[in-house]
Formats: structure tokens, sequence, C-alpha cells
């Protein structure tokens, strides 16, 4: 069995800083890539913050606070992964974008390292063959935000080892976003068709399904891109027309409102409490 003590995360943004968190939080070295020194400076800062609020609620302590972000160091040189056990991919949702960073990666690993794949969305298989280790590769993917929710999905492709699935199962089908996708598009769907306003949407399924925030509140939270990107992996790899991303979708991504992280999306959030768009 090979035992993973060292972790990369390539790219530091919302989940690479989650992915960070709870592998530094479990006694992992993590190396945190990204391409922009900045960007990883204000990755380790939502890191420090989130380990805060586990500080203030009593769920860790502040002395596991500063181990853990004592394990993080921060790369700007893949060639810091030279002798990393496993190095988890989370760029930006699009193929090409990954098959990139995985190109870029590979020829820095050292011969058994193991890559996963944050993607929630795109073929396992596919990625896997842009690499020159497909049996080494696997799809692990974490729901946001990391360091709350409990699910973390492993997805092999058709190359997978046994020997490298265990691996990534001891170490702590895309079933989720199948179900939870479609269920966003047709929220958006319901409001394109002026059948309910943002707020009415949210509360309604707050309320009347007991989910912790409403559909657009959450796709604002995954990011108006991320769930575009997924709803047309679905539309194109299932080809079944009930994954057609709702045309208000693909407006509000056109128009750069991509959610929380842009400040606009379904809501507004440059103000002190976020005020629906629609
Ligand atoms: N890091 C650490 N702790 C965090 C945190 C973070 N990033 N975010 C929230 N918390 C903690 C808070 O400190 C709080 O802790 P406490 O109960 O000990 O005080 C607790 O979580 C609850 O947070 P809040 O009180 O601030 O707010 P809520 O009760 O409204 O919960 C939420 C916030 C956990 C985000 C909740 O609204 C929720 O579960 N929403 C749904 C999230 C969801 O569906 N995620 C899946 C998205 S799909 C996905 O990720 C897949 C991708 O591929 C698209």
């Amino acid at each position: 069995m090979v035992e993973i003590r060292s972790i990369g995360v390539m790219g530091a943004g919302q989940m690479g800083s989650g992915i960070a968190h709870v592998c530094a939080l479990a006694g992992l070295d993590v190396g945190l890539y990204d391409i922009a020194r900045d960007r990883l400076e204000a990755c380790l800062n939502v890191v420090s913050a989130n380990l805060g609020r586990q500080v203030a609620s009593k769920k860790i302590t502040e002395e596991q606070r500063r181990e853990a972000l004592s394990r993080i160091k921060l790369l700007t040189d893949l060639e810091g992964f030279s002798d990393t056990d496993l190095v988890i991919e989370a760029v930006t949702e699009n193929e090409t974008i990954k098959r990139k960073a995985l190109s870029q990666l590979c020829p820095e690993l050292k011969p058994g390292a193991m890559i996963g794949t944050n993607t929630s969305s795109v073929s396992i298989t596919r990625l896997a063959a842009s690499t020159d280790r497909p049996e080494r590769f696997i799809g692990i993917h974490f729901m946001n935000p990391v360091p709350v929710m409990q699910l973390v999905e492993l997805v092999r492709g058709i190359a997978t080892e046994d020997e490298t699935f265990e691996a990534a199962r001891n170490f702590p089908a895309f079933m989720v976003n199948r179900i939870l996708l479609p269920m966003i598009n047709e929220a958006i769907y319901v409001l394109y068709e002026g059948v309910g306003t943002v707020d009415s949407i949210d509360t309604a399924m707050r309320l009347g399904a007991n989910h912790p925030m409403g559909p657009l509140q959450l796709a604002d939270f995954i990011g108006l891109d991320t769930c575009l990107s997924i709803m047309q992996v679905l539309h194109d790899g299932l080809a079944d027309s009930k994954y057609r991303p709702c045309p208000l979708l693909v407006k509000y991504v056109e128009a750069g409102w991509l959610g929380r992280k842009t400040q606009r999306g379904f809501y507004d959030y440059r103000g002190a409490t976020p005020i629906p768009t629609r």
C-alpha cells in the first residue's frame, strides 16, 4: 500500500484553499502552487481565517491552527512537487486548462507519484490519458466549503489501478453534481420563466426542502461559470436535452456576473447584505 505523506495542490482558488486547509490539518505536508504569488498569499490568508473560525468554535485548538499553517508551503514553481506523493489539480473547471496544467505537472513528478483531479465533471479517463501515468490518476472531488462538507467523491478512470484507488481512499462519482446542478439549472429556469423571483425561489427551497442555502444562493457560492461548465459537460456527454443550460445562466456568465467571487450574480454582494439582482 502506498502511503501518502505529502500533498501538492495545484491552483490557489476557492477549492485549492479548502483542500490545502483539510490536508494540513490532517497532518500532511502541503505544497500549494499557483503562478501568481499574490494569489498564493491571499489563499493562505483565507486558510488562516477559516482555521480561525474552527478555533473560535472550539473544533480545533490555536496550536493545531498554527501547526497546520506551518505545514503549508507556497510554491510558484512546479519543481517544488519533485518529492510529493500526491498532487491534486484544482485549477479552473475547463478541460483545456486542466490538460495544459497536467502536461506541465507530469515532468516534475517522481516516478510513483499519484495525480488527483478535483474536477467535478470532466471525464477522468480523458484527463488521465493526457498524463504520463493514467494508472496513477484518480478523481478526488471535494465539496465547497471543504472544511465543513463531509463528502469526498473518488472517481476512477478506466486505467486507474486498484492501488491508486485504495491509496486515495485511505487518505481521509460525480453523483452529487449530476443531481445538484440540474436542480440549480432548473431553479434558474424557474427564474427565467418568471415563475418566481430570486428571493422566492431560494426561500421556498430553504423552507420547503430544508436546504441550508437556496439554489441560486448556492449557484453564486459555487461560481456561475463553474455551474455553466458542469451543465455543458452533462449536456454534451449525456446528450440529453434535460441538461440544456438555462439561457439566463449563460447571460450571467457572459456579463461576467459569476457570483460571489465577482461580487455579483443572482445577488449583488457589494453592500452589507446581498440584494437579489432580479
Ligand atoms: N471553513 C471553515 N469553517 C467554515 C467555513 C469554511 N470555509 N464556512 C463555514 N464554516 C463553519 C462556520 O464557522 C460555522 O461553524 P460553527 O457551526 O462551528 O459556528 C459553520 O460552518 C456554519 O457556518 P455559518 O454559521 O457561517 O453559516 P451557515 O450555517 O449558513 O452554513 C454553509 C454555511 C456550511 C456554507 C451552509 O450554508 C451549507 O452547507 N451550504 C450548502 C453548501 C453546499 O451545498 N456545498 C456543495 C456545493 S457543490 C460543490 O462544492 C461541488 C462543486 O464541484 C460544484
